[in-house]
Order: C-alpha cells, then structure tokens, then sequence
C-alpha cells in the first residue's frame, strides 16, 4: 500500500515537472519582456534581445547557463558572450580557448560574438581579486559596442563561490549603483541555490518555477542534450566529478534569474 503510494507521488510530481514546461514554453517570451520593461506585444520571439552573458572561465557558459543561452538562441535573440579570462589556471590557456568556440558552436553563438579578454589582471585564479573598475569598464565597453539590453551574470554568490565569478557580480553591481547603464539595459544575475537543490537535476524545476525570480529558463531532454554536447568541448576539463555535474546539476536543466537593481541615472542637464 505504501509503496502504491509512492509510486502515486512520484508521477505525480513528474507530471508536474511536463505541465511546467510546457507553460514555460508560452510564459518566457512574456517573462523577458517584462523583465526588459518592454511594452508586452502579440510576438513571440525574442528578436529585439540583445543579451550578453558575461562569464569568468570558459566552461562557465555551458556548466552554468546552457538553459538560458540555448532559450535565448531559439527565440532568435542576440546572445554575446563575454569570457573575462582564457581559464589559464594550468596553463592551458590556448586550448580552453578553443573549447570554447567549440561549445559556444553547439550552443548556438557564434565566433563573432565572443569576446574572450586575456588580461594580466584578470587571471583565472580564485585567490586573484579582480578589480572591479577593470571589470565593470570592460563590460560596460562591451555593453555599448553591441547595444546590449540584457546582460547576465552570476549572483553575490557565483554558483560555486569562486570569487572570479563574484568578482563580475561585484562589477555589474557597480555598474548598476553608478547609473553608467544605458536605460533600456535590465541587468539579470543568476541565482545561486543551496547544495541540496543543486544536484537534484530536474527534480529542481518545480522549487525554481514555484518561488519567485524574474526570468526561469527550463530546458527539455532535447536541448539537455545539446548542452551536454557543449560540455563534452571542454575536453581539458573532463574529470570524473564532471561527468556527475553533467548528470546531477540543476543548472544543466534550469536556471532563474534576479533584476539587479540600478541606482538613479545621470540626469542630463539642457
Ligand atoms: C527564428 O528565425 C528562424 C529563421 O528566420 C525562423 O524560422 C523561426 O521561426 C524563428 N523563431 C522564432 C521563435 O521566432
Ligand atoms: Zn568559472
């Protein structure tokens, strides 16, 4: 009787997890929108986004927003990418270069829209303290050369606590309290989750739809696939505890996001 129980709860709960993503599925477009303050329209893509995702290490892109930046792609958005640094922790700087292109290739952004930086003093080195007027000026360059009205990046928290990616947190939040941001711009961070709904894969995306956040990006198996794909690139980084990141973490399947404030503009003066 128990175990007939059981058996009720977990179809239950899967079948939650399918309606979710098929509402998802009518809901993002929309979700965007508000969060870009746009005046809600009938369409339904995503072509007046010009998203820059910046990132600290190649790999970041795939490990932590393959969700986002395979929704945006097939909803015809801009997806940038800003890598602040080559990953030359080991000294494989060139190759992770490589890897990449080759995994921005299967996610769906093109070469000609990723900057990689290669800076003295943005090392890949989680003991290294990136400047954060460094940083914010380098995004708020790249911001301004592609017109971007959405960038995302990691939260206070960075996902795995690795202060490269705090660092560019630090950065936007800069940004954002200085009023250097064009207007139309919305900036986005990505919510970091505790250790328990981080490896719980899909399992996840009930507690990330249900609780509040800005943007939710789900995937499916198919586009879990391909950010599988992108993962299997990064062939410097395929350690064995990777194969169980790709299999375990919900950042595989789902990502949310929270606005980051902006402080007052700059006000002209006529
Ligand atoms: C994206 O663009 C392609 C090619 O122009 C088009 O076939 C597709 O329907 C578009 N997708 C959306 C979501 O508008
Ligand atoms: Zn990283």
């Amino acid at each position: 009787m128990t175990l007939y129980m059981a058996l009720i709860i977990i179809l239950s709960y899967l079948a939650l997890i399918k309606c979710i993503f098929f509402r998802h599925r009518r809901t993002l477009v929309k979700s965007l929108k508000r969060a870009l303050n746009a005046p809600p329209s009938r369409e339904t893509n995503g072509e007046n986004i010009r998203a820059l995702v910046v990132t600290a290490h190649p790999d970041d892109e795939c490990m932590f927003f393959a969700p986002t930046i395979i929704r945006l792609v097939e909803l015809n958005a801009t997806v940038h990418l800003l890598c602040l640094s080559e990953g030359n922790y080991y000294n494989q700087g060139a190759q992770r270069k490589q890897e990449l292109l080759n995994s921005c290739a299967v996610l769906g952004i093109p070469a000609s829209r990723i900057i990689i930086v290669n800076h003295k003093k943005l090392p890949d080195d989680p003991k290294a303290e990136w400047s954060v007027s460094l940083v914010s000026s380098e995004i708020l360059k790249h911001i301004r050369a592609h017109s971007i009205n959405m960038v995302l990046t990691f939260d206070g928290s960075g996902v795995s606590s690795h202060a490269n990616h705090i660092a560019i947190y630090n950065a936007v939040r800069h940004l954002a309290s200085t009023g250097e941001v064009p207007n139309d711009c919305t900036l986005l961070s990505l919510v970091t989750v505790g250790l328990l709904r981080k490896y719980i894969s899909f399992l996840d995306v009930p507690l990330s739809w249900f609780l509040p956040s800005c943007v939710c990006c789900i995937i499916g198996s198919k586009a879990y696939k391909q950010a599988k794909a992108a993962m299997l690139c990064h062939r410097t980084q395929l350690l064995w505890f990777r194969y169980l990141y790709i299999t375990f973490s919900r950042y595989m399947f789902v990502n949310t996001f929270q606005t980051i404030a902006q402080g007052p503009k700059n006000l002209k003066i006529y």
